[in-house]
């Protein structure tokens, strides 16, 4: 392939992580615990906040959007609502992104990963033109993985499941990035039936049809759809509450880079 690996420019390492999920997932979490675990362990981090609107983060940012552009004034400046603004505000972020590429190559040899936080409406990275362009930007410079977090508890449902692959098959649609689907809060619930259902599809059909609902029947018919989506995706159970599952993430986003090193 015309993998971007092969120029002279591109680096090994830091390996990008963009995490993204749906508000509640617990991504903000999860980032705390990630970056204790990081500082536990020795692995060398920078964490980057894109959420413009964001009021109090419980990590210590290295690289973050509300130093440059001020969201309320954002706001007031257009004449633009609450979501408006939060766009408003990555696109001028996006438009400077070059600059933050090149703080983070100066600072590549002492990087291990680069951490990267998306605004709580997770439809304004990842359906937003600032989204696509600093993916991209980021994905031709360093190997980048996407992370989408899950609320396991939540996903017991199978309708609520089956939404939420769709929008990881969404995802990896839109980047073509190795994605791990990272299950949290596997302390309220085991991620166990998620997997089960992804590896065998008349289990999930199973569970889908105790009624026969036009969304049931659809529902049914997707998991065949699925099944190859499935198949390119790597799992892990986490709780960014009791810290399980870190290991597990951090070996996933490492069999995640080799595969980008061999396909992109
Ligand atoms: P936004 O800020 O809207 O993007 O939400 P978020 O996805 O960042 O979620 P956040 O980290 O704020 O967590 C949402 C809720 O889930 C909070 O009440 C967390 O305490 C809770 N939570 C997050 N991770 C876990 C977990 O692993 N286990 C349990 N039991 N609760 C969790």
């Amino acid at each position: 392939s015309s993998s971007v690996n092969g120029s002279p420019n591109f680096r090994r390492k830091p390996v990008i992580i963009i995490v993204v999920g749906m508000a509640g997932s617990g991504k903000t979490t999860l980032l705390h615990r990630l970056v204790c675990h990081t500082h536990l362990k020795n692995i060398r981090g920078y964490v980057m906040n894109l959420d413009p609107a964001v009021m109090t983060l419980p990590y210590a940012a290295n690289i973050d959007v509300r130093d440059t552009v001020k969201y309320k004034e954002v706001m007031k400046q257009f004449n633009l609502g609450p979501n408006g603004g939060i766009l408003t505000s990555l696109n001028l972020f996006a438009t400077k992104f070059d600059e933050v590429i090149s703080v983070i190559e100066r600072r590549a040899d002492q990087l291990d990963y680069v951490l990267v936080d998306t605004p709580g409406q997770i439809e304004i990275f990842t359906w937003s033109a600032s989204g696509a362009i600093i993916t991209e930007a980021f994905a031709s410079t360093f190997p980048t993985v996407v992370t989408y977090v899950i609320d396991t508890p939540r996903s017991e449902d199978p309708t609520t499941f089956m939404s939420n692959m769709l929008y990881a098959c969404s995802i990896l649609y839109k980047t073509r990035l190795p994605l791990i689907l990272t299950f949290n809060k596997i302390d309220v619930a085991a991620h166990q039936f998620a997997l089960e259902w992804m590896k065998d599809f008349e289990a999930f059909q199973a569970a889908a049809s105790s009624d026969n609902s036009y969304t049931s029947t659809l529902t049914q018919s997707l998991s065949l759809v699925l099944d190859e989506f499935y198949n390119n995706l790597k799992s892990v159970g986490v709780s960014a509450v009791s810290g399980v599952g870190m290991e597990a993430f951090f070996k996933a986003v490492e069999a995640s880079t080799e595969e980008y090193m061999e396909n992109y």
